[in-house]
C-alpha cells in the first residue's frame, strides 16, 4: 500500500503537482490517466523516489519516506521494480544480462541463483528461449516483456510503469496489460501504471486516478468512469468515438 498526502512538485517557477492525495492498494493494478504534460510522469518518479518535492508526503507500507534514514531509503528503493517510457534496456548486454542486472546491483546471491531467478521471470514472461539474444534483436513486444522480467526479478513490493504498452499494436498492448495484471495478482504487488490508452483502462483499470494540470481531478474504477459526469473525465474519455458507443451501450444495459 502507497499513500500519497498533499504531494506538490515544482521545478523553478512551474508548479507541477499541487497537492495529490491518494492511495494506491496491494494486488491492484492502479492507473494513473491524463492529457501528456499533465504530470503523470512526474508523479512517478516522486513514487520512485527520484525527486525531491517541496510538500507532502509518501508513505510505502506506512514508512513516510522522507522520515527515513540514508540505508531505509535503500531499502525501499531495493523493493520498487520500474518499466521505463521506451523499455530503457541496456543495448550492449544480451537480454539475460539486462535481466540480472538488478540482483547484480541489490543483491548478494550466487551466479546460479541469480541464474535460477532469471531464467523463473523470463519464463514467466514467455521469454524462456531468448537469454541469448540482444535487445536489437527482440521486437517492441519482446522488449516489454524483458523489461517487465527485470522489473519484478528481485520481487518487488511495489511496480511502476510508464507507458509500458506505447508504441504497441493493440493485441500486443492487451498481453502486456494482462500480464502486469496477473503479476500484480500473483505476487500481490502494489503496481502503479502510467497511461494514455484508454484500452489499458477498460482493460485493467482496478483503480483511475485521472491528473489534470497537475491536480487530483477525478479517482475510481473503470466502472464509475462510464457512470461520471466529471466533464474533465468525460472529455478525456470520449474524445473517441469508439468509447462513446461503448458507454451508450453499457448504461443502455444497466437501465
Ligand atoms: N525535469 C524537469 N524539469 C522541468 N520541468 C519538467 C521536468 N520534468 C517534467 N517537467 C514538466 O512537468 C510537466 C509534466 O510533465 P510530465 O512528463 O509529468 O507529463 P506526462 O503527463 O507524463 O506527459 P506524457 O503523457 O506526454 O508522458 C511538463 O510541463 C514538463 O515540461
Ligand atoms: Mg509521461
Amino acid at each position: 500500500m502507497i499513500e500519497v498526502k498533499n504531494l506538490h512538485k515544482s521545478f523553478g517557477d512551474a508548479h507541477i503537482l499541487k497537492g495529490i492525495n491518494t492511495a494506491f492498494e496491494k494486488g491492484k493494478t492502479n492507473l494513473i490517466i491524463g492529457q501528456s504534460g499533465s504530470g503523470k510522469t512526474v508523479f512517478l518518479k516522486c513514487l520512485l523516489g527520484l525527486f525531491n518535492y517541496e510538500q507532502g508526503s509518501i508513505a510505502y507500507d506506512g514508512k513516510i519516506f522522507s522520515k527515513l534514514s540514508e540505508d531505509e531509503k535503500r531499502d525501499i528503493r531495493a523493493q520498487i521494480g520500474m518499466v521505463f517510457q521506451g523499455s530503457a534496456l541496456f543495448d550492449s548486454m544480451t537480454i539475460e544480462e539486462n535481466v540480472m542486472f538488478p540482483l547484480k546491483m541489490f543483491t548478494k546471491q550466487s551466479k546460479s541463483e541469480m541464474q535460477d531467478r532469471v531464467d523463473f521471470v523470463l519464463k514467466r514472461v514467455n521469454l524462456a528461449d531468448a537469454h541469448k539474444k540482444m535487445p536489437s534483436e527482440a521486437s517492441g513486444g519482446m522488449q516489454k516483456r524483458v523489461a517487465i522480467a527485470r522489473a519484478i526479478v528481485n520481487k518487488p513490493k511495489y511496480l511502476f510503469c510508464d507507458e509500458p504498452n506505447s508504441g504497441l499494436d493493440p493485441k500486443t498492448s492487451i498481453v502486456i496489460d494482462d500480464l502486469i495484471k496477473e503479476i500484480t495478482e500473483e505476487y500481490q504487488i502494489t503496481t502503479v501504471i502510467n497511461s494514455h490508452d484508454m484500452n489499458s483502462v477498460m482493460q485493467i483499470g482496478e483503480k483511475i486516478v485521472f491528473l489534470k494540470n497537475g491536480y487530483k481531478e477525478w479517482e475510481g474504477s473503470r466502472y464509475d468512469i462510464f457512470k461520471t459526469d466529471n466533464k474533465a473525465v468525460t472529455d478525456f474519455v470520449y474524445s473517441s468515438e469508439l468509447f462513446k458507443k461503448v458507454r451508450q451501450m453499457y448504461l443502455e444495459e444497466r437501465g
